[in-house]
């Protein structure tokens, strides 16, 4: 989903130009931006421009399949047979983004062993929302709502991002996750509207517990950014991050009203001159301890990333193996032949 970690990273000195010809390059590539030109893997780029993808593009799949995670322990325990296979599907979703950002990911020169170790090392972020608990089966109707509602917001402008291969990943991922937000309104609604006093509860309470993470998922304010002002002159990021919270705010608190919700911040109100919903202050200290490691589940999840990853070390070894036997076995028909 999740591109919130990529503000969070530690601030990298920019290399010094070091020749005529680099600088030369460097204004080309700058010129190329501005025009609006989409740069493909095999183009040059600015080492900086590079790690800056690597790091967004890998965070944000490490958010992919990490936010599997939370979900997958309701499948079990979903209400109907149409709910699970719904919920399985949206799953299973999450996890071929994982793939294709990977994949992307790839294409600037990092292997996906290195970047999965730097998963399982705790080295690489992944976006902080994944880092609290599912408690009832309303979270998994809210995280559909809120957590893919503002993943959506996040990830429609990185269809036009200056990167090809990212930007092309992206198209296809915003279309499923817009099917992810709906599953999970719908989910809401039938609760709300059909189900029982308690359900209803049960609604509420997982907005209440959602509602705060959902509008850290943005990112730090404007101000604080670290990577912001430099993406936004390479068409990395074509919006800022309070501006996406703030078109969030707006956009979900309409849905509220239909389904019959409120959020839980007194000072959530229509702001007539702005022409914007004004909402509370965001509690950072808390993004940073989640952002830090210390959230509810960070070290459960890290488990059950790593426990996935040595599970199917046979899985990798059996496809190795069929791979090699393949080729021998073709090195041999070409010899004979
Ligand atoms: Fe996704
Ligand atoms: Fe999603």
């Amino acid at each position: 989903m999740y591109t919130q970690a990529m503000d969070t990273a530690p601030k990298e000195e920019r290399k010094p130009i070091r020749s005529a010809e680099e600088a030369q390059l460097e204004a080309r590539f700058e010129t190329r931006i501005d025009e609006g030109d989409f740069v493909e893997a095999k183009d040059w780029m600015p080492e900086h421009y590079r790690k800056t993808l690597v790091r967004q593009i890998s965070q944000h799949a490490h958010s992919e399949i990490v936010g599997m995670l939370p979900e997958g322990n309701w499948v079990t325990r979903a209400p109907t047979l149409k709910r699970k296979a719904i919920l399985l599907a949206k799953i299973q979703d999450e996890g071929g983004h994982g793939l294709y950002l990977y994949a992307a990911a790839e294409t600037l020169g990092t292997s996906r062993d290195q970047l999965l170790d730097a998963l399982h090392t705790g080295k690489a972020k992944y976006s902080s929302i994944f880092n609290y608990p599912t408690l009832s089966w309303a979270d998994i109707g809210v995280i559909g709502w809120l957590v893919d509602g503002a993943a959506i917001m996040n990830q429609v402008p990185l269809t036009r991002c200056s990167y090809a291969p990212y930007a092309r990943a992206m198209v296809r991922i915003c279309r499923e996750e817009s099917f992810h937000q709906r599953q999970g309104f719908d989910a809401l609604m039938v609760m709300m509207k059909e189900g029982t006093e308690t359900q209803r509860e049960m609604v509420q309470d997982a907005v209440n517990r959602w509602w705060w993470p959902s509008l850290m998922m943005f990112g730090p304010p404007d101000g604080e950014s670290v990577h912001g002002a430099q993406s936004a002159r390479w068409g990395i990021k074509r919006i800022s991050n309070d501006e996406l919270r703030q078109k969030f705010v707006d956009a979900t608190v309409e849905q509220a009203k239909v389904l019959g919700v409120s959020m839980p911040d007194p000072l959530l109100k229509w702001n007539e001159a702005r022409g914007h919903h004004d909402f509370g202050p965001i509690d950072w200290d808390e993004f940073w301890r989640v952002v830090g490691g210390h959230g509810p589940c960070n070290r459960e999840r890290l488990a059950a990333r790593v426990k996935a990853w040595d599970d199917g070390a046979w899985v990798r070894d059996a496809a190795l193996a069929h791979a090699s036997k393949q080729a021998r076995k073709q090195a041999t028909q070409e010899q004979a032949a």
